[in-house]
């Protein structure tokens, strides 16, 4: 276990906006983690717990814990010859544990290729992209109950999903992820919707890697480079609004896409950005990506003031043309 005071968690964050914390503790197990909570330097203090950093905006140094797993073990069960539990260790990099699935043989996660953060984060944060959620094969969820200090399992169905959203995200940090389980499949099963992924279908040897490979290729055309220039992926959230705002908007921006959602219409906020005029949009190092708009990127010395300063102008803008209210996607501390 590695306990440090006065941190830099700069490189902790892909939007590397400069960040410290009073105290930064990173465990190796279960029991060092329980050793740390209970550990009187810190009771009382407020209490963080991060993941890969790819959705965080630090705007002020953080007085308290900061909170990080590096446990990294997968284990698979055989459920049947052909349902596969895999369960990860919730500091394993996301990437690394979903490329661990498709070299085993295993079909479900291809289309979650290439995004930035870690296993636990993925089950607290829903993560998605063409087409697939986390969701869609998280099978349970290992936890550590910081009230009762015991471990607790979840199954998938108590765990409130919803886009972006879990029951983790409105618990106020009490269940500390530890460890997903995702069910997988040996049989290929493949969701090839997403515009770009449909040339696939006609592919009589489609593999799990070659989806895998084309999805990374679309990430890098329209994503920016984690390593390269900071950001936080999306940005803001895509707004659902009223099957009557959108008949409404429609009347006016025919050409806008829109998406059913359970609970409205989904209109994707990189298009509304976009389309009030806001594309390489910057306030000081902060700007607008212009490859793909709902991304805000750090062009190099971006304060936590730019973004702010730069995102509270999107939402400002995209609400006086379009009536609709965007929210972040990012985490803001
Ligand atoms: N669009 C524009 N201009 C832009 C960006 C998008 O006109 O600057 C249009 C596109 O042409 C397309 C539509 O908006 O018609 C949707 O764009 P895209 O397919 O790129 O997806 P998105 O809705 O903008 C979401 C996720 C991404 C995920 C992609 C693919 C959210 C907040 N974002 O973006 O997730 O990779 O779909 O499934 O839901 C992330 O969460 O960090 C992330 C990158």
């Amino acid at each position: 276990m590695t306990i440090l005071h006065d941190f830099d968690l700069t490189r902790h964050t892909t939007f590397h906006v400069p960040a410290r914390a009073q105290w930064f503790a990173e465990y190796d197990n279960v029991d060092e983690l329980i050793e740390i909570l209970s550990d009187k330097r810190f009771s009382g203090m407020p209490r963080l717990h991060i993941g890969g950093g790819s959705n965080l905006l630090f705007t002020k140094p953080f007085e308290g814990l900061v909170l990080h797993s590096s446990m990294k073990k997968v284990k698979m069960e055989k459920l049947s010859d052909t349902r596969i539990l895999v369960h990860a260790e919730s500091g394993l990099n996301w990437d690394t544990f979903v490329r661990h699935t498709i070299a085993e043989g295993l079909y479900g996660l291809e289309n979650l290729a290439y995004i930035p953060g870690e296993t636990g984060a993925s089950a607290v944060q829903n993560i998605g992209a063409y087409g697939v959620e986390a969701k869609d094969h998280i099978y349970t969820v290992d936890t550590l109950d910081t009230l009762t200090g015991d471990m607790r399992t979840f199954q998938a169905d108590e765990c409130a999903y919803a886009y972006r959203d879990s029951m983790f995200k409105h618990t106020n940090g009490r269940y500390i992820v530890t460890g997903v389980s995702y069910l997988l499949s040996r049989n290929p099963a493949f969701t090839l919707d997403y515009g770009p992924l449909k040339e696939l279908a006609s592919d009589p040897d489609l593999t799990a890697m070659k989806v895998y490979e084309k999805v990374v290729d679309i990430r890098r055309s329209k994503l920016p480079e984690p390593d390269e220039l900071g950001s936080a992926g999306s940005f803001f959230k895509n707004p659902v609004v009223t099957a009557g705002k959108y008949a409404a908007l429609k009347q006016t921006y025919p050409d806008m896409p829109h998406y059913d959602a359970p609970d409205g219409v989904k209109i994707p906020a990189g298009w509304l950005i976009e389309h009030a005029g806001l594309k390489g949009f910057r306030i000081g190092g902060a700007e607008v990506y212009p490859r793909q708009c709902l991304v805000i990127v750090n062009t190099g010395n971006a304060t936590a003031t730019d973004i702010t300063s730069l995102y509270s102008h999107v939402q400002h803008t995209v609400r006086s043309k379009y009536g609709i209210d965007l929210h972040p996607e990012a985490n803001i501390i």
